[in-house]
């Protein structure tokens, strides 16, 4: 191996809107999303190294297993086992987990997406998007559409993907307030899983358009999740109050969204959040555009 060691960002995930249309023989939900990605995240390097090593630092590490059921290592397996007869030696990979786990923003899908690019370069496998797509897969629903990382509308259980040409940045507020919600609970206590697809996009997708557009659409993950976790709905009322033009829980939960119209605006109210809510997980960000 050798190239210079990697560093890549793993960003967070937000569902602006989440609906879920059906379900699969196989018990997987039909979704119909639109999804975005942050300047925040996790990080990733990867050395390499003489023997394979895997290490975990930052806010919420404590949170993490860093045996070989995290995805990061699950998706170096993967890699392994898709590269043939090309040599894949070993590798130190150092996670800096700065999102908390099990809360609806996609992390441990998101680092796997980036553990999946990184090893295909540092190896020099030359995967294609396409199957590294498809390894994703294997490793969860959200991987194909975290290896994309542009605002994107997806359907199936996650994996058809097709990316926004035209959709704007947006300052947003993330807060977590702190309690971990699992996935298949918040699915299991749906109360309808056949409801109305995604409204039509709109054409020229500005913040105004957006928000409007938005108005329109739902997250249905959002009522079971807030039967689990309470706090949900103080968090949805923290950054409302805080000015928020709009807000909702992303994914399956806990975090939820504001959006602001500016910077300066998500940063005073994240500020005001805070100071509110020492507790929580508040972070301004901004998410990236479709021409980022
Ligand atoms: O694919 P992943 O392991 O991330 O999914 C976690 C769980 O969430 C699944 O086992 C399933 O219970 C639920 N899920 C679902 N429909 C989806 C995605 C996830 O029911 N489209």
């Amino acid at each position: 191996m050798a190239q210079a060691p990697l560093s890549l960002s793993a960003p967070a995930k937000i569902n602006l809107a989440l609906h879920v249309t059906g379900r699969r023989a196989d018990g997987y939900h039909l979704l119909e999303t639109l999804a975005v990605f942050c300047e925040l995240g996790d990080r990733l390097q990867f050395h390499p190294s003489a023997e394979d090593e895997f290490a975990v630092t930052g806010r919420f590490a404590t949170g993490l297993s860093a045996d070989d059921s995290n995805l990061v290592l699950r998706a170096r397996d993967r890699v392994r086992l898709a590269s043939g007869a090309a040599p894949c030696p070993p590798v130190s990979i150092l996670l800096e987990k700065n999102l908390p786990v099990a809360s609806g923003m996609g992390g441990g899908s998101s680092d796997a997406a980036a553990a999946l690019r990184a090893l295909s370069r540092l190896w020099d496998l030359r995967l294609s998007h396409p199957a590294l797509a498809v390894l994703g897969a294997d490793l969860g629903a959200d991987v194909p559409m975290c290896l994309s990382g542009r605002p994107l509308l997806a359907r199936g259980i996650g994996e058809e993907i097709s990316p926004l040409e035209d959709w704007p940045e947006l300052d947003v507020v993330l807060v977590n307030p702190g309690a971990g919600v699992s996935t298949p609970d918040v699915f299991r206590r749906l109360a309808s899983r056949e409801n109305p697809p995604l409204p039509p996009m709109p054409r020229h997708a500005d913040h105004g358009a957006v928000c409007d557009w938005l108005a329109g659409t739902r997250n249905d993950l959002e009522e079971p999740a807030r039967a689990i976790a309470p706090d949900i709905g103080q968090a949805l009322d923290a950054l409302r109050a805080a000015g928020a033009g709009f807000a909702r829980m992303t994914g399956s939960g806990a975090t939820c969204f504001g959006l602001f119209p500016g910077p300066r605006a998500a940063a005073r109210a994240a500020a005001a959040i805070r100071s509110g809510h020492p507790g929580w997980f508040v972070e301004p960000t901004r998410t990236m555009g479709a021409h980022a």
